[in-house]
């Protein structure tokens, strides 16, 4: 069987990472096609190194544009690559311009794509990600939900065959790879912080980063926050502080850590120590809860909702009174600093990346593994 991994930004490398493993592990070599959709050492290379990744076998070098063009520019060069080595099924993960490119290019040349991580919807079609969300589902053979929750939603567009529902492989990367960031990362020293005394952010979503008020109200929030914050700042982000002129504000914070994005080990250390993670971010709303610190969400929805029911994250969107409320009642209130941080987490076991490489491989050795010419037959 050749399978073949489709990805080209950050959280898409850390979450098939466990994919890759358990192909490798079952003796099949997956071909490893990276778009270029980042392409700084930080937001790409860093995670292929330390994730122990094997050699890419393409890199597309897609690189930066609009939504059309990236999208555009990927499918054709996916489309190449595709041709060239017929594979008999494309992996794609979430919800990115490289996934929704990957899914087209080759649904079209008949060869069945595998959705990993299905099924989740924000509702909100003013986001880039729910328009990709939804199309790649819809391009997809075989689909592989994180949760009941993912599952059903695709019930209700109809999608009902070859669906799996196999936990998230977000888990499957925290623990992998947490243990070996408590030893091998000493980020906390290096920023001179305390664990549980500091409150760890990110925010690169368009609907806050594009618009100058949006943004500011985020600096705004952190200029408020009573406890020392630090910031790993995404490419995205550096870009628009600047543009808009917000940046010599941001960086003159006497309680602002503004660091460069950094490694996965790095990152996964702080995201443990931290008091809390107030974030946009979608794994980090995933990995929050695996780790057991509560969470705080820059955004008005969520296609996570799991972790809003099991009570490890909340909706803050960029209210300012809403983040320092809920801050207070964590630095005040023990009991409900421990729900945050207890609640069970809704994404599995750690083993969806060896479910998902198992059942394709019995798809294909039982031929099941085609686009069908219909999916509700
Ligand atoms: C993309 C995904 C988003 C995902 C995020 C993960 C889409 C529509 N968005 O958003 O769903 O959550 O990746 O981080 O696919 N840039 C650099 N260096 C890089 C990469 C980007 O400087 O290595 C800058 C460029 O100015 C670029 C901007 O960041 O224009 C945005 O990059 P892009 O990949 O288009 O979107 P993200 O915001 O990273
Ligand atoms: N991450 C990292 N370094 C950072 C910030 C995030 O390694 O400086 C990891 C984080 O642990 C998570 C993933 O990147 O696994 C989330 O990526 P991002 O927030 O860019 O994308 P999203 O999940 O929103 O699509």
């Amino acid at each position: 069987m050749k399978p073949a991994i489709i990805f080209g930004t950050r959280p898409e490398i850390i979450k098939l990472s466990p994919v890759v493993r358990a192909f490798l592990k079952l003796g099949i070599r997956p071909l490893l096609v990276h778009t270029g959709q980042h392409y700084d050492y930080e937001m790409s290379k860093v995670f292929i190194y330390e994730l122990e990744l094997p050699e890419i076998d393409y890199h597309l070098e897609v690189g930066s544009g609009t939504q059309a063009e990236q999208t555009g520019k990927a499918m054709i060069k996916i489309e190449r690559v595709l041709m060239e080595e017929k594979p008999d099924v494309t992996m794609v993960q979430g919800d990115t311009n490289t996934v929704l490119a990957g899914a087209l290019a080759s649904v079209k040349l008949k060869i069945p794509v595998a959705h990993i991580e299905a099924g989740l919807r924000s509702f909100d079609r003013t986001m880039p990600e729910e328009i990709n969300r939804v199309l790649t589902d819809h391009a997809s053979e075989v689909l592989f939900p994180p949760t009941d929750e993912a599952r059903k939603n695709l019930e209700r567009e109809g999608i009902t065959e070859n669906v799996y529902v196999v936990g998230n492989t977000v888990v499957d990367a925290v623990l992998e790879n947490s243990k070996i960031a408590e030893r091998k990362s000493n980020i906390l020293k290096l920023l001179g912080i305390r664990r549980k005394g500091y409150v760890l952010v990110t925010a690169h979503r368009s609907e806050n980063t594009d618009r100058r008020r949006n943004l500011e109200r985020l600096v705004e929030i952190l200029e408020s926050l009573p406890l020392p914050v630090v910031y790993p700042l995404h490419p995205r982000t550096r870009k628009r502080l600047k543009e808009f002129g917000l940046w010599e504000r941001l960086k003159s914070l006497k309680n602002l850590i503004l660091i460069e994005p950094l490694g996965y080990l790095d990152f996964l250390k702080l995201e443990k120590n931290a008091f809390a993670v107030l974030t946009d971010s979608g794994g980090i709303q995933e990995e929050a809860v695996v780790l057991g610190v509560p969470c705080l969400t820059l955004r008005y929805n969520t296609e996570r909702p799991e972790t809003l029911k099991v009570g490890a994250n909340v909706l803050v969107g960029l209210e300012k009174d809403r983040v320092l409320m809920y801050i207070e009642k964590l630095l005040n209130e023990k009991e409900f600093y421990k729900r945050m941080a207890n609640a069970p987490n809704p994404f599995g076991d750690g083993r969806a990346g060896e479910r998902i490489a198992k059942i394709l491989v019995e798809l294909y050795e039982s031929g099941r593994l085609k686009v069908r010419s219909s999916r509700f037959i």
